[in-house]
């Protein structure tokens, strides 16, 4: 596992600290419930830690902004609680068995108490929500939790299908990871009352991060370390996921190389992932991939052009720029 001090809830203390114990804070005093085996799974999975990446970038843009209120940390805590919502329904669909350096909440507690406090999490995360009487920011969320649904749906129909092209790989992460990520960095301009156009700005500099973000996160898949990531490699291949990595290797490798892809994609099976892991890397694609998020992290840095310089902004562009080494 990686260590806390590397994660970026402690990267900026400075910048954020305080605030982030504020978020931190919110988080466990909302996850209070009568019924017991919600507060265990959901505090199995969130006092797990995990990198607290949205909340961070939502704080950091509202700093980025000048905001002045008090609302972004409890919508630093909504957006932590979907992730987490959706994090507890994907170890489900995905079979997943580590999350966080820790067995998931489904291998602990079974799919049904995962599913089920997943829905706790949304629903909580929308109750919280209604406490800041702002429509816009309902409408943001909603439509985010929203998309990030069609995106998981949308990826389900997609597994197995070794012909998928780079189109309909982008369309699915830029729905079911992006949209969270755009959804936390719109939030402070909608409380900010930014203009039209910086709003825009601060919802596309989400929309790419989060896009590079997964692209990298689907590299870790063939190019990672579990130890360090908290998570297993080749869940991605066992489930039939036509990943980036694996779209642009069928794209350049030989025919017996492709050959051994399509048939892993189509059974789902794991037991050739050191030698598609060793393809991804000989055919370069593992190096055009990485090219790939570089440039969509490139994409989200533009965005930031119309923010005044401050400290908080240059934290944002540390995010975009780190996230393309990240090991975890
Ligand atoms: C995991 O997100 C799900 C993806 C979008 C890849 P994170 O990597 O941000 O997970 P935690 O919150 O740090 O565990
Ligand atoms: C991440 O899905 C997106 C959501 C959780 C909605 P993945 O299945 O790609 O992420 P990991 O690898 O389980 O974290
Ligand atoms: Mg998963
Ligand atoms: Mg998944």
């Amino acid at each position: 596992m990686a260590t806390p001090e590397a994660t970026p809830s402690k990267a900026y203390p400075g910048l954020i600290g305080t605030d982030m114990l504020a978020v931190d804070g919110l988080i466990t005093a909302r996850l209070s419930s009568g019924v017991p085996l919600v507060g265990q799974v959901a505090q199995h999975i969130i006092l797990a830690g995990g990198k607290r990446l949205r909340p961070v970038l939502l704080l950091l843009m509202a700093g980025a902004l000048g905001y002045k209120g008090a609302d972004h940390h409890k919508l630093a805590a909504v957006i932590e609680f979907i992730h987490t919502a959706t994090l507890l329904h994907d170890d489900v669909v995905d079979d997943s068995n580590l999350r966080r350096g820790r067995p998931t909440a489904n291998a602990m507690f079974g799919n049904p108490a995962s599913v089920l406090v997943g829905d706790f999490l949304y629903s909580r995360a929308f109750q919280m929500m209604v406490e800041c009487q702002d429509i816009r920011i309902l409408d943001t969320v909603a439509e985010a939790t929203n998309v990030i649904a069609e995106g998981e749906v949308l990826q389900l129909m997609n597994m197995h299908d070794a012909s998928l092209d780079t189109q309909a790989y982008l369309r699915v992460i830029r729905s079911k990871t992006a949209k969270l990520f755009e959804a936390s960095t719109r939030l402070p301009a909608i409380l900010t009352k930014a203009d039209p156009a910086l709003e825009t700005a601060c919802a596309h500099f989400g929309q790419s991060l989060g896009t590079a973000f997964q692209v990298i996160d689907d590299v870790l898949d063939y190019d990672g370390d579990a130890a360090v990531m908290g998570k297993n490699l080749g869940d991605d291949l066992r489930e039939g996921k036509a990943t980036l990595p694996l779209i642009i290797a069928m794209q350049r490798g030989n025919a017996a190389q492709c050959a051994l892809i399509k048939h892993a994609i189509e059974q789902g099976e794991v037991e050739a992932l050191h030698d598609i892991a060793q393809i991804v890397r000989e055919t370069g694609a593992m190096q055009i991939t990485r090219e790939a998020a570089s440039a969509e992290a490139q994409v989200a840095l533009n965005q930031l052009n119309g923010l005044p310089e401050s400290d908080h902004k240059r934290a944002l562009q540390d995010i975009a720029e780190q996230l393309l080494t990240r090991q975890s």
